[in-house]
């Protein structure tokens, strides 16, 4: 009997997991200490009341025999994925159907499944630092993983590099972790690269609704992409679903590669390995895209924006280089002192009881960075800026 020996390559534990035991064990050792968690980009306010209600009552729905679904539509519910594909063309301006959108537990399952529909000997391009998640998937199958350097000189938002071959790359925007986004002439160029190298783009929108100003929100607005793309989204960031779980992915009906539909493989391996949402959690996310339900949404939004120009205020003042925050809600520092990031993590844990995610746990060029989340609630992130000017002016 074999096993998979490409785990042997992974780190011994997920990033939030190394970072959550080690808060528990300052924790333990300091139980008197109020900790404030700016780590995991985890949502801290409650669902939007209407939200809620949508769920109470798909609820209510599967305990009366008239009302009672069983096992839902294949790609998720019509009233659901329409009022998708409606908030694409209405609010983002790109070109999504229905028929496109696929409905899952949320993004980050999808990204790493959506791997069963390439070979093994692929070329990867994965920017460093990144999102765990791109990289471990990959190295579980054992792809070949090529990094593009994020770095200060190129704001964080590394382009197309010359003379490399590719046929998956993953790009994030706005960033996890950096925060960083690109505009839109910097997604055209990846797409005529990829379109170029007959590659796909895996592209996570998960941060879309944190833009603000006129910057790409979806792959899907640039020319071409339907040729050459699949989206990820989640309703975790957008709608505070983290707990409740649901997100959806965009393939385009037409997009073909060596002779396949992508479209019809994902459908047929979300069929095979996958039942779906719970019908109540689909009710709940529909209502997202609702007036009343976006209000609810956009209000909790607000909250952690002003969030992040606070931490963003308190780095100027502290003359903390930073980026990030401003259509997101991480922001990526350079470590004080040119401290490497673990070391940062624990001196800021010590110094301040703040707890936040090391650059370095996020790929090689992370090191001597740090990211904090603007996700936690105003009176915590308030108090953190408070005891991080106190430590460090
Ligand atoms: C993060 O902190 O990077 C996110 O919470 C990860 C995720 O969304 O899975």
């Amino acid at each position: 009997m074999k096993v998979n020996h490409n785990y042997a390559q992974l780190e011994e534990s997920y990033l939030f997991q190394t970072v959550n035991h080690k808060v528990a064990e300052y924790a333990k050792a300091h139980p008197e200490r109020q900790i404030i968690r700016l780590g995991i980009g985890d949502v801290t306010q409650p669902l939007p009341a209407a939200i809620t209600a949508a769920f109470i009552e798909g609820a209510k729905e599967q305990g009366k025999p008239d009302t009672f679904h069983g096992y839902g539509p294949e790609q998720g519910y019509d009233f659901l994925r329409e009022k998708i594909a409606r908030y694409y063309q209405n609010e983002i301006h790109a070109e999504v159907s229905a028929g496109d959108i696929f409905i899952s537990d949320g993004a980050k399952s999808d990204v790493g499944n959506i791997l069963d529909l390439f070979d093994k000997d692929n070329t990867v391009l994965i920017p460093d630092p990144v999102y765990p998640v791109y990289v471990d998937t990959n190295r579980m199958d054992g792809r070949r993983l090529v990094f593009l350097q994020a770095n200060e000189e190129n704001g964080f938002l590394p382009m197309p590099p010359e003379g490399q071959e590719a046929d998956l790359i993953y790009l994030c925007s706005p960033n996890n972790p950096t925060g960083a986004c690109y505009t839109y002439e910097q997604l055209t160029a990846w797409v005529q690269y990829a379109i170029s190298q007959d590659a796909i783009i895996l592209f996570d929108a998960a941060y879309e609704s944190f833009v603000t100003e006129n910057l790409p929100r979806s792959i899907f607005e640039i020319p071409g992409a339907r040729g050459c793309a699949i989206e990820f989204c989640s309703l975790s960031k957008t709608a505070g679903f983290t707990g409740t779980r649901c997100g959806y992915t965009v393939v385009p009906q037409e997009l073909c590669r060596d002779g396949m539909h992508l479209h019809a493989m994902w459908l047929r391996r979300q069929t095979t390995k996958f039942n779906g949402v719970s019908y109540p959690v689909q009710r709940a996310a529909a209502e997202v895209f609702t007036p009343e339900g976006m209000a609810g949404c956009r209000a909790n939004l607000a909250i952690y924006q002003n969030n992040a120009r606070i931490i963003a205020e308190t780095l100027t003042k502290l003359g903390v280089w930073f980026v990030g925050g401003k259509n997101s809600p991480y922001l990526w520092l350079r470590c004080p002192g040119g401290l490497s990031s673990w070391a940062f993590f624990d001196e800021l844990l010590e110094k301040t009881g703040i707890v936040g995610t090391p650059g370095s746990g996020f790929g090689a060029c992370g090191e001597g960075y740090f990211r904090l989340t603007a996700f936690g609630s105003e009176a915590n992130t308030k108090e953190a800026m408070k005891r991080l000017e106190e430590a460090y002016a």
